[in-house]
């Protein structure tokens, strides 16, 4: 037997910040106990893992399924949750962040979840609190639980759960990349389980030095798809971020090259999945006829992001346990 460390049998951080960096065993290790955690989904039976336990939500940065997930999530481990929004808190007063997350860990929370427009916003709430910080995406940097989502998506939509290993799968990551924080955690976790990954765009909207993420590129789609991909992640063009970059020519022209249509979905392989984070502009990057095929896992996604922060919350707040 080859001398390798053995696989973690505990997660060790209190915090979640990125999935780079992460060895296939801590990878593993998360999508175990999400697997765990999948049932109590299901059952929307509440559970005690945390219950004496307080998540704070502190989302400086729109969100709708990230935070309902969080909440979700914490509240199925037995956890309360409080909501700390931007608007109506003192972040907006001009408050630093770092302070307003000393301010509120001093109030007994057990664990802050941070969205923010700043990457790296999440280090530093870590930096200056002594409770448990999971990043909930912090501007183009990373988001990575819905990374370590849509890898047990796709190794439960291809028959994988049991070995959780993704060599040998191609997936094509389609759209936005260079302002998607989704791709970033996505190709981390998805690469460190072994898959090969395919960046499909525009040249304006993938970013320079593709190759240090371990990514192929490829401008044409109808090409991506023709290579037969066992999977298609459709990002949303995020217009909120084009401002002070370069931004698709028009609506018109991205969905003509851009959009999955159902005439683009039917040239997939059979058993290819169709994946989406969330929100969707409907009709841009992707028709609402295709939202509705069979093998399209985008509610599955939602459903598996519950099981995703639980095994995190879980696995940061009672590690050693
Ligand atoms: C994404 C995000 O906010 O990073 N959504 C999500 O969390 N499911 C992607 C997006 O906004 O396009």
């Amino acid at each position: 037997m080859p001398a390798t460390a053995a696989p973690p049998a505990r997660w060790t951080s209190p915090h979640l910040l990125r999935l780079a960096g992460l060895s296939p065993e801590q990878v593993r290790f998360l999508l175990r106990r999400t697997h765990d955690m999948a049932p109590h989904v299901h059952a929307g039976r509440r559970g005690d893992a945390l219950a004496g336990r307080c998540v704070g939500n502190l989302f400086l940065e729109d969100s709708t399924r990230t935070r309902v997930s969080f909440t979700r999530a914490a509240q199925l481990l037995g956890a309360d949750v409080v909501d700390l929004g931007s608007s109506g808190s003192s972040v907006s007063k001009g408050e630093t962040l770092a302070d307003s997350a000393r301010t509120i860990a001093a109030m007994g929370v057990d664990a802050i979840v941070v969205r923010a427009t700043a990457p790296g916003a999440a280090g530093i709430v870590a930096d200056s609190v002594r409770c448990s910080v999971i990043n909930a995406g912090d501007g183009r940097h990373e988001h990575p639980t819905q990374g370590l989502l849509d890898a047990y998506t796709l190794a439960e939509g291809l028959g994988r759960l049991d070995t959780l290993d993704l060599s040998g799968v191609r997936v094509a990551i389609v759209g936005d990349v260079v302002n998607s924080r989704v791709a970033r955690s996505a190709i981390h976790a998805m690469r460190t389980l072994g898959a090969s990954l395919t960046c499909v765009g525009p040249p304006a909207l993938l970013p320079a030095g593709m190759a240090t993420l371990g990514c192929a590129v490829e401008r044409d789609l109808d090409a991506a798809i023709d290579a037969g991909p066992d999977a298609i992640m459709m990002l949303r063009v995020q217009f909120e971020r084009h401002k002070s970059r370069g931004t698709i020519a028009s609506a018109r022209e991205y969905r003509q090259f851009y959009a999955l249509t159902p005439e683009r979905a039917a040239r997939l392989p059979a058993h290819a999945l169709i994946m989406h984070p969330g929100p969707i502009n409907r009709g841009l990057e992707i028709e609402a006829a295709v939202y509705d095929l069979p093998r399209t896992v985008i509610p599955r996604q939602v459903t598996n992001g519950v099981a995703v922060r639980m095994a995190v919350l879980d696995a940061c707040l009672n590690r050693g346990a």
